[in-house]
């Protein structure tokens, strides 16, 4: 993983030197014992009747041609592992900043909010937003997804504020496409900050309509797209969105704006954090009509075909860490890009536990995006993606 300090690395063995057979010299514990094991391992113990292991017909270990303790063992891992030279040359997944969405919280304010589920992140004024793009830009992090909490006195039940081209998404997008042209700017396709009933979809006698719902959903892609969007990022899970999302784009002109389809979006409890972001909890009910639910796993593959067949270019997981096998099952399923959701509720858990001291932050978060790759994941969606790339600056690549 990371490029152990000196300190460390010693700091470990030293332990093991404490219960080896030789003791360790005055500065042993310092320096890994630096004093030779004699490795015949002959007459170090007092006891006659101490087993040896290397003694009798049957001996489970033998001695080499220097009388040393030897386990015939040809195919030795270990070799592989054996300083960080090895290890960086044989290493499979690699974590880079340009593996990374920061997804952002904007609101109508002219001041940051801090959300105190999510310590360290914020909804930011646009002014605020354009700044923190900006710092995440010049740290190598250069895709957004914006996430706008909406006033209550515009929610209605179609969502309509969704495609206003004078909203607060396609304001954001048109400030940060001049500021930074480069960049690449994901938008959120989905009715959940527009609803006054919390909910994904129109909803009517407590059901949430699937094609009317898409219906809007194609106007606000559209919206976005018109704004400058370069990824539209569908989050509702209605049946058919894909497809006539693409068709409403390209009917458009819009044939270069690409399509992240939330695919295998799950009825997840690990959400609310994202949901106190954005003051959006489900008016009503919850969610399990739509989203997926958590002990299904081979659902996952039927929407990840229709996604693709209905023209999606990258497919996403969210949760993440939860849903690692799901990751997987669609890398082997498709050779889409995959992106993994690393979402609110575990960056709050990581954040809670290093607060009490119980996990070391920057270890625990890198070991954990690499994880998202090595299950298959090309894209993370993160809120630690500027701090990431921050310790990928300071540190070199993990
Ligand atoms: C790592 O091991 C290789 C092979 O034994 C050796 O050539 C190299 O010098 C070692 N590098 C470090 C940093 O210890």
């Amino acid at each position: 993983m990371k490029f152990f300090s000196a300190a460390v690395l010693f700091a470990t063995s030293s332990n093991v030197a404490a219960f080896s057979a030789v003791a360790p010299s005055s500065t042993g514990a310092a320096t890994g014992n630096p004093d030779p094991v004699d490795k015949s391992m002959r007459g170090i113990d007092k006891e006659p009747s101490t087993f040896d292991p290397t003694a009798g017909e049957n001996a489970a270990l033998k001695r080499n041609n220097n009388d040393q303790v030897w386990v015939p063992q040809r195919a030795r891992p270990r070799r592989n592992r054996k300083n960080a030279t090895m290890r960086g040359m044989v290493r499979e997944n690699i974590v880079t900043p340009s593996n990374f969405i920061y997804p952002l919280f904007i609101h109508e304010e002219n001041y940051n909010q801090a959300i105190e589920s999510m310590p360290g992140c914020e909804r930011h004024s646009l002014e605020s937003m354009l700044k923190e793009v900006g710092e995440a830009y010049n740290l190598g992090v250069k895709t957004f997804v914006l996430f706008p909490k909406v006033p209550d006195e515009l929610k209605t039940n179609l969502g309509v504020e969704a495609y206003n081209p004078e909203g607060i998404v396609p304001r954001a997008l048109r400030l940060i496409k001049a500021a930074y042209p480069d960049s690449i700017v994901c938008t959120d396709v989905a009715l959940d900050p527009y609803s006054d009933q919390g909910h994904d979809g129109v909803v009517e006698n407590g059901k949430i309509l699937n094609d009317v719902t898409i219906n809007q959903l194609c106007k606000q892609a559209v919206c976005q797209a018109r704004a400058g969007s370069d990824v539209v990022a569908p989050s509702d899970m209605m049946d058919g969105r894909v497809k006539a999302i693409r068709d409403a784009l390209d009917s458009e002109g819009f044939t270069d704006v690409s399509i992240l389809s939330y695919t295998a979006k799950y009825a997840s409890a690990y959400y609310g954090p994202f949901r106190d972001a954005l003051d959006s909890h489900p008016g009503f009910g919850d969610k399990k009509t739509y989203q997926q639910d958590p002990a299904n796993g081979r659902e996952a593959l039927i929407e990840a075909a229709l996604d693709a067949a209905e023209g999606a270019d990258m497919l996403m997981v969210k949760p993440g860490m939860p849903y690692l096998d799901i990751i997987r099952r669609l890398k082997d399923a498709s050779p889409l890009p995959i992106a993994a959701y690393h979402v609110s509720g575990e960056y709050a858990m990581i954040k809670a536990a290093c607060e009490k001291g119980w996990l070391n932050e920057k270890d625990v978060v890198m070991e954990t995006l690499t994880c998202f790759k090595r299950a298959g994941a090309d894209i993370i969606l993160t809120y630690y993606a500027k701090q990431a790339a921050q310790w990928i600056e300071q540190d070199g690549l993990y």
